[in-house]
């Protein structure tokens, strides 16, 4: 009797865990976001019930349902996979799912999945660090849950990491101006991942003062920083970087 909530990582399938894979096949069943592709579904036991609580606008899933759906299902079967897109507890509400399970007495495991944060600017060639252009990464949500605190945009440009920003392209142009505010440089590249690792990957590049005139959708990486501008999948850049040394 144990709800294992599972990091799915970033959309390709192979890019799952050996450890997540083998809970999907054991699983009776399995409740799913909706970053998690079709392809790894079917992954899962074959006899597996499938239970998608994907939050979109105007659906009935809130977190408390969700909550509650785990506490009652994990009272019921023995192998429960609740599984998040990326790691469960980056920007994934994980950590209130725990915390609903230990409060309930439901057993549960934790098992970590490869974060969109790193792996797709990764997939795009883009190194979140490198030696000779960054030495700090700063993950930021650009979509704050109503009622909370919201990001301190001009703080973050005036320090010096790269910006990985998850699911903000709809507040594209606010963090753009608000970090061109702070003292941001405005030739400061940008990198827009969208459907990193998925065979439908695009990756569009700019300069942050074109960033509030663009229309990005989602799911998308921003990376922001020097880095956006390397494509190391094209061994000329790293013959460059090496050059540069
Ligand atoms: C609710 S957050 C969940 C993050 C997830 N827990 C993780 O560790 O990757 C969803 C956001 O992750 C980013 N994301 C997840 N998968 C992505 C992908 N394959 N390509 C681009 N962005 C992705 C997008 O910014 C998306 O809006």
């Amino acid at each position: 009797m144990t709800v294992h909530l599972v990091g799915a990582g970033p959309g390709d399938p192979e890019l799952l865990t050996v450890k997540a894979m083998s809970l999907l096949q054991h699983a009776d069943v399995v409740v799913f976001d909706r970053l998690v592709s079709a392809e790894i579904l079917a992954l899962a036991c074959p006899t597996a019930e499938l239970i998608n609580v994907g939050k979109r606008p105007g659906t009935s899933h809130t977190q408390e349902l969700i909550n509650d759906l785990l506490i009652s299902l994990g009272r019921q079967h023995s192998c429960v996979v609740r599984i998040k897109g990326g790691d469960p507890f980056v920007f994934g509400r994980g950590g209130e799912e725990a915390e609903a399970l230990a409060r309930a007495g439901v057993e549960y495991t934790i098992v970590p999945g490869i974060s969109s944060a790193f792996a797709v600017p990764a997939a795009a060639g883009i190194p979140v660090t490198h030696r000779l252009v960054s030495r700090a990464v700063t993950v930021i949500t650009g979509h704050c849950a109503q009622g909370s605190q919201s990001v301190d945009w001009r703080a973050h440009a005036r320090t010096d990491s790269t910006l990985v920003i998850l699911m903000g392209t709809e507040r594209l142009a606010t963090i753009a101006t608000e970090l061109m505010a702070g003292g941001l440089d405005a030739s400061t590249p940008v990198a827009i991942v969208h459907n990193g690792t998925r065979d439908e990957q695009h990756v569009l590049r700019l300069q942050l003062h074109e960033a509030p005139f663009i229309q990005a959708s989602a799911p998308s990486v921003i990376v922001i920083g020097a880095v956006a501008d390397l494509d190391l999948r094209d061994p000329r850049q790293l013959a460059q970087l090496v050059n540069a040394r």
